[in-house]
């Protein structure tokens, strides 16, 4: 399956179909534990355990289904699927083995990461974190000998700079330190780091990957062995549960399909923006302006379905804005097939203190705009009438 197309891949990589009972599609293994040991000479083996399966907490079919599909999109050897974006970044986190050396990482992160970051990650490991701005990292030539790590966001959350991967992964491959990527906001048919220098690519399964709004997940990629991973995996418990897998393997097979509307959409939404009199500002990589297209050109097959923007009126201009929206729906999250907006401020960026903000790029007047796979029309027409409510 590995060389055959995107769409090839995500709709056909991990089936489980049994010729006994001729299913098209892959089964629900409702199943807390399993018979063990399995003495069937024809039982099928957890690729995690090398062994039947046993306990779903460890494996279970429709959750390895899930994490063959995600690996091939990925284009990663390795993979484990999580029950949220985070319990894979805090199970990868605990698991490196950093020799007592620090973790450079960005400081534009998710609010949740950053606060992982700051508040638990040296209390637990002992190991440090140095964070900087994503420009001062794609500016770097060298990175010390002092760090076992540096971990970043390809587009980042919520101001949507773009790492330079290629740059940053071969100084961190000359260096022999381990490069970790969130690459949520590009989905793995707009990037697939593993190719461009990453050691370890993270998602929040909970968006693109899923693409429905309606569960949670994470994922690890990666093409080095994952026995600690798997291992943390087990003493955390943040395992997928297999009905949770079921869904997001089948929104999965429709990745390439919506990140090419998507990567549209947001793209002619920019653009409306960019021209618009009550707009302050534009966010999007895929405007020849953007200080980061040349960054992006490289490093992205696509420009996305993120965007940010300021508008006039500073956070009562942005709420105003938010909430005169018809068809557009406030809330937090972002990736779905439906287009959804929110202020970083009140919500994913609430607990990160204003010092942070200010380096991060997040001002109060910053909409984020998770752009659907509605007609563009429509949508351009429901933003250009609430600006319209605007002084
Ligand atoms: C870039 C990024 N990484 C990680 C996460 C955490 O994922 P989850 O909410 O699935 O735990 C999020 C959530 O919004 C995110 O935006």
């Amino acid at each position: 399956m590995s060389n055959k197309g995107f769409n090839t891949r995500a709709v056909g990589s991990g089936e489980i179909k049994d010729e006994n009972y001729g299913n098209v599609v892959t089964p629900i293994f409702e199943n807390a534990t399993f018979i063990y040991p399995n003495k069937n000479p024809s039982r099928k083996e957890d690729k995690n355990t090398k062994d039947s399966y046993i306990y779903s907490r460890w494996g279970n079919p429709t959750v390895t289904a899930l994490e063959e599909k995600y690996a091939s999109v990925e284009g990663a050897n390795n993979s484990l699927a999580f029950s949220s974006g985070m319990a894979a970044i805090t199970s990868l986190m605990l698991s490196l083995d950093l020799k007592g050396k620090k973790v450079l990482s960005v400081i534009d992160l998710y609010g949740q990461t950053l606060s992982f970051f700051k508040n638990k990650f040296a209390r637990m490991t002992g190991n440090e974190v140095d964070l900087v701005s994503t420009d001062t990292l794609n500016a770097l030539d060298i990175i010390t000998k002092d760090y076992g790590a540096v971990y970043l966001e390809s587009i980042t959350n919520p101001s949507i700079k773009v790492a330079d991967l290629i740059n940053i992964g071969k100084i961190c491959k000359e260096q022999g330190i381990t490069l970790i990527v969130d690459a949520t906001f590009a989905s793995p048919f707009n990037q697939n780091p593993l190719e461009i220098g990453a050691d370890y690519v993270v998602h929040s399964g909970t968006k693109y990957l899923n693409g429905h709004s309606d569960t949670m997940s994470g994922f690890i990629g990666s093409n080095k062995d994952m026995a600690s991973q798997f291992d943390m995996r087990k003493n955390l418990g943040g395992t997928i549960d297999s009905f949770q897998a079921y869904l997001v393997q089948r929104g999965m097979k429709t990745l390439g399909l919506r990140m090419e509307r998507h990567n549209k959409n947001a793209r002619d939404i920019a653009e409306f923006l960019h021209e618009h009199s009550k707009v302050l500002e534009v966010f999007y990589p895929g405007l020849e302006d953007s200080p980061y297209h040349h960054i992006a050109k490289r490093n992205l097959g696509g420009y996305g379905g993120m965007l940010s923007f300021r508008v006039k009126g500073g956070l009562d201009g942005a709420r105003k804005l938010i909430f005169s929206l018809k068809h557009i729906s406030p809330a937090p999250s972002l990736g779905g097939v439906e287009s959804l907006v929110t202020l970083p401020v009140d919500t994913s960026h609430s607990s990160v203190n204003s010092q942070d903000r200010k380096i991060m790029g997040v001002t109060d007047d910053m909409v984020r705009l998770s752009v659907g796979i509605e007609d563009v029309e429509d949508l351009i027409e429901d933003i250009s009438s609430s600006l319209s409510h605007l002084d």
